[in-house]
């Protein structure tokens, strides 16, 4: 057989769609599986949203359409984040995508040549090595204090070479839930403006901040730093519009043309009809989002009030997921992997090995699950550490 491009071989598979397979398996097998594994809400989206998304494939909306986006969402994101920003965005900023993983690939393919360097902070988001593989460019990995997993600027400053292009945050942070505090954030940006390269900032989780509202968009943040900050947001987490797929970016009228040209080449528009459901989640979302904020954080709570005592961990600020460290647990030679495995068998909890966001002696426990099950998954797994 002819020989597959190395490029593509060098992908490693995604340690989640591996379990969810084995799930797949277990649950046909009649075991009943508390799936602590999953990153999207547990909930449906808003049946307004779904009226919305049909009655636009009733008016014909299900054809070929603007790579850029439906002209009514595109319209929308400009109005709702004027709200929010003292920029002067303008429409050409903005490309709706199937979904942010889509806009983070385009953007390393459009600002990244060969042997570029893109700094990621561990842990990551596992697409995010993958994606700046795809582009030619490597990933370089800081792994911040252990016991805050947040990065400080020296230690950026001190992985910055002619090479970096770009430095990827993600606040919230999946796995973590950690947030940057705006003071690293001015920082960061006015170290990216001094050495012109660019901050994509991954917002899947920007509205899932549980003790303040979201903060301001980076480029509010420092003065003149619109053109080097790319911003990508998603309806996936905060809307519970996962399979809807749709994400976007807000970036220069430049970027944001040359990534339209891509994305013309690689999908053609986004998914017409969905792109409507999105319009009416962002008008009617308010009360429905503070809600689902009100039931993450008491599931939150209530799981690291089970976890904490035993596993090592900062409270997580946003996102869904606790990620302590395991370490004063493992038994000698055993590895996050072989953590995870035995408790499916044993406890049949779903999580993640921390190996897969970059960090080997770490667990991702998402809280994505009901209340009641979130509470038994966590109580299974302290079982479980304390039965060997
Ligand atoms: C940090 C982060 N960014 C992006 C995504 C991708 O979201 P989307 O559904 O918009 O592709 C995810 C999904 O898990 C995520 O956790």
């Amino acid at each position: 057989m002819p020989s597959l491009s190395n490029r593509v071989l060098s992908i490693e598979e995604s340690s989640s769609i591996k379990l969810a397979a084995k799930i797949i398996n277990l649950r046909n097998e009649g075991k009943d599986i508390i799936g602590l594994n999953v990153g999207e809400p547990d909930f449906a989206p808003q049946e307004s949203v779904l009226s919305a998304t049909k009655k636009a494939i009733d008016n014909g909306k299900y054809r070929y359409s603007k790579v850029q986006g439906e002209a009514e969402l595109v319209k929308s994101l400009l109005n709702y984040h004027k709200k929010l920003s003292n920029h002067d965005l303008e429409i050409d900023n903005f490309l709706v995508s199937n979904g942010s993983k889509q806009s983070l690939y385009q953007i390393f393919q459009t600002i990244c040549e060969p042997e570029d360097e893109v700094i990621i902070f561990a842990p990551y988001w596992v697409t995010f090595p993958e994606a700046i593989k795809l582009s030619g460019a490597k990933p370089v990995t800081i792994t911040p204090d252990k016991t805050s997993l947040l990065p400080t600027v020296d230690q950026i400053k001190n992985n910055l070479t002619s090479k970096t292009k770009a430095i990827v945050i993600n606040s919230p942070n999946n796995p973590s839930g950690r947030i940057f505090s705006e003071d690293f954030l001015k920082e960061l940006i006015t170290l990216a403006k001094k050495e012109d390269i660019f901050i994509i900032s991954d917002e899947a989780y920007i509205d899932l901040i549980y003790s303040a509202d979201s903060p301001k968009h980076l480029f509010d943040l420092v003065e003149d730093s619109f053109d080097y900050i790319i911003t990508a947001r998603t309806f996936s987490k905060t809307h519970a519009l996962t399979g809807f797929r749709i994400g976007y970016t807000i970036a220069s009228k430049k970027l944001t043309k040359a990534m339209n040209n891509l994305q013309g080449h690689l999908t053609g528009n986004n998914c017409t009809f969905a792109q409507y459901g999105a319009v009416e989640s962002l008008y009617t979302s308010n009360n429905i989002l503070s809600e689902q904020k009100n039931l993450f954080k008491t599931r939150r709570d209530k799981a690291f009030e089970i976890i904490s005592p035993v596993l090592p961990l900062e409270k997580p600020e946003g996102a869904f997921y606790l990620f302590p460290s395991i370490e004063h647990v493992l038994k000698p030679g055993e590895s996050c992997l072989d953590f995870c495995a035995e408790l499916l068998e044993k406890k049949q909890v779903a999580i993640l090995p921390g190996i897969a966001f970059g960090m080997k002696n770490y667990i991702r426990i998402a809280f994505t699950d009901s209340t009641d099950r979130v509470i038994e998954g966590c109580q299974r797994i302290i079982d479980f550490i304390k039965e060997r």
